[in-house]
């Protein structure tokens, strides 16, 4: 059974419809822009959001000072790269940074959340390349970063990673030079990092390789969607082997870095007993821009985005063109469901100075409409967001917009786009109190047995408060939050979930009954936001742990 009520008059609930004399007038209802702070101090080149509410920020540390100067440095050289900040702590609520301390360098680096809510940071450049770094968040502002040396097999630089929850540990794939992958934390026994000649395969020399920063996803029969360039397979981990080899994805040009698309696995849904799984690829640099962007030419990127449902037995790439071109976007899964196209370049690909024509304006991408329907084009920000950018979707509905820094070193001015360090929040239409009526409020988790979490399988209680109707599509979705950078959203997940009753006490409490999906290839263990979106409004987002 679905939390399906008594049906409802249809609502639209980003059109609104004015009888203004006489006449009826449409009006978007409009996405907003907002600079949180004018310093970061650090570029935001990876970001990820943490169940204490904070969002962890961090740059590479060889990129000279940054605007974050530590206290109590004794260096007189002001151009000593250790007496700055290259990571910062952002408190959601108190909308201030505080300094973190990284001992190496974590350029171009990747991480998951494991399922106790730390973060796993692995590998970076120089000494930073075979690190392993962890982040536990905590709730007295003393956490900082914790390194382990020669955690990695080999050196891991541009290499992305996805928590495996069977195993209860990270696999890192790829990397600048390296056609493999490996696990973290290590168990005991292997160490040898195991190849995957996909790499090779999908490898480009003349264009620094255009399959690095694979996209990873986790399908819901614990394989691994691996997508590098081109081309995609499904490739089973245990046993080293590649289960199903994908078409190659139409358009003219690459998807992985530097021609950097973005990719998104679409919300898993209860109602198909999540045994449908579909990706989508976004965007990417036209064949040739690498080479192009050293001569200063850049080339319009890709505008197509292609689906495919990677589950089933007849796999094919489902093509859309985008409002416009987009190289270096990050997509983000929305509580609605629908998909955020944000950031990134019309022309060009990612590296240094190698993009020109900021894609000012995000993409709103709803999969479940016709085709013709999907795509809206959102307000526009003035603040460019190239190479080194990021975004990250906030519990409270808000996507924090950060980083951008196509250059080699801290520059304000006198650069074609120079070092951005300011933070923004896109805030949704769906955040517009115009819609509150239909918000479910106050919403409070409550847990049969273990206070702590819930395991697969097992049903948990949701309550809220909702002033008008419960709508005929109010539905539970819990979110795991990504590790960003790169316009890749490493372990991003949106799960709808089964509700087995939903009842009203005629005074605008609702308690619902959710149950957490049995499988952990559907649900991996770790904290979630959970939301409830009636009639496409979210609440805002609880922070809820899968045991
Ligand atoms: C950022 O700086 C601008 C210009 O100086 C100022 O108007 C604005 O209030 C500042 N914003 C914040 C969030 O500090
Ligand atoms: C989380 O798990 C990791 C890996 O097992 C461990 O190193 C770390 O100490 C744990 N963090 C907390 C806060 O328990
Ligand atoms: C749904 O999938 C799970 C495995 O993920 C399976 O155990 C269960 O029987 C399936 N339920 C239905 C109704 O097919
Ligand atoms: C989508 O297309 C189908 C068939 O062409 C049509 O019946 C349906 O009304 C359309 N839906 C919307 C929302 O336009
Ligand atoms: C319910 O939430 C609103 C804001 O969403 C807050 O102002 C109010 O204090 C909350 N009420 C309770 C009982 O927590
Ligand atoms: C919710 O359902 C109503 C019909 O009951 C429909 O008109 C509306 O578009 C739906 N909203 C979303 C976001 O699916």
């Amino acid at each position: 059974m679905d939390c399906i009520r008594a049906s409802c008059r249809s609502l639209e609930c980003v059109v609104l419809v004015l009888l203004l004399f006489g006449r009826v007038v449409c009006v978007r209802s409009q996405w907003k822009w907002n600079t949180l702070l004018n310093n970061t101090g650090v570029v935001a080149m990876h970001m990820a959001v943490t169940h204490d509410n904070k969002v962890i920020i961090f740059d590479q540390t060889d990129a000279g000072p940054s605007h974050y100067r530590l206290r109590n440095c004794k260096t007189r050289w002001s151009g000593d790269s250790s007496c700055y900040a290259h990571s910062v702590e952002y408190s959601i609520m108190r909308n201030k940074v505080r300094a973190l301390h990284l001992e190496t360098d974590t350029w171009c680096s990747s991480g998951s959340f494991l399922s106790n809510g730390s973060l796993l940071q692995a590998g970076g450049n120089g000494l930073g390349s075979r690190r392993v770094r962890y982040y536990m968040p905590c709730a007295n502002s003393r956490c900082d970063w914790l390194e382990f040396k020669n955690q990695l097999s080999v050196r891991r630089w541009y290499s992305s990673s996805l928590y495996l929850p069977q195993e209860n540990s990270v696999i890192v794939v790829g990397g600048r030079s390296e056609f493999s992958y490996e696990f973290v934390p290590k168990s005991s026994g292997s160490s040898e990092p195991y190849e995957l000649p996909f790499l090779h395969r999908t490898y480009e020399r003349h264009s620094k390789g255009n399959n690095l920063y694979p996209f990873l996803h986790l399908s819901t029969d614990g394989h691994l969607f691996i997508f590098a360039n081109r081309d995609s397979i499904l490739f089973d981990y245990k046993q080293r082997k590649v289960v199903k080899t994908f078409p190659t994805i139409p358009g003219n040009g690459g998807r992985s870095y530097p021609s950097s698309g973005s990719s998104v696995i679409l919300p898993l849904d209860h109602k198909d007993n999540f045994t449908k799984v579909e990706v989508m690829v976004c965007g990417g640099a036209a064949r040739g821009s690498y080479r192009a962007a050293q001569r200063g030419i850049y080339l319009t990127a890709l505008r197509s985005c292609g689906r495919m449902v990677i589950t089933g037995n007849h796999q094919r790439w489902q093509m859309e063109e985008m409002p416009g071109p987009r190289v270096m976007g990050d997509m983000l899964t929305l509580p609605t469901g629908d998909i955020l196209i944000i950031n990134g370049a019309k022309r060009g690909c990612a590296g240094w100075e190698s993009a020109s024509h900021p894609a000012f304006k995000p993409y709103l991408y709803r999969p479940n409409r016709n085709a013709s329907q999907r795509f809206e084009v959102l307000r526009s920000t003035k603040i460019a967001r190239l190479y080194h950018s990021s975004a990250v979707l906030l519990p409270d509905g808000r996507i924090l917009v950060a980083g951008g820094n196509p250059n080699n070193e801290y520059i304000s001015y006198g650069v074609a786009h120079p070092t951005e360090l300011r933070l923004q929040a896109l805030v949704p239409d769906y955040m517009n109190t115009q819609f509150d009526h239909l918000r479910p409020e106050n919403l409070t988790i409550t847990y049969p047995q273990d206070p702590t979490g819930v395991a697969n399988g097992n049903t948990f209680g949701v309550t809220f408060r909702l002033e008008a109707r419960l709508m005929s599509n109010i539905s539970v979705v819990a979110y795991a939050p990504p590790f960003t950078t790169h316009s890749l959203s490493m372990n991003q997940r949106m799960v709808r979930l089964e509700c087995l009753s939903m009842d009203t006490d005629g005074v605008g409490n609702v308690v619902a009954t959710v149950v957490v999906p049995p499988s952990i290839y559907v649900a991996p263990p770790g904290y979630y936001m959970l939301t409830v979106v009636n009639g496409g409004i979210p609440s805002r987002s609880v922070w809820f742990r899968i045991m």
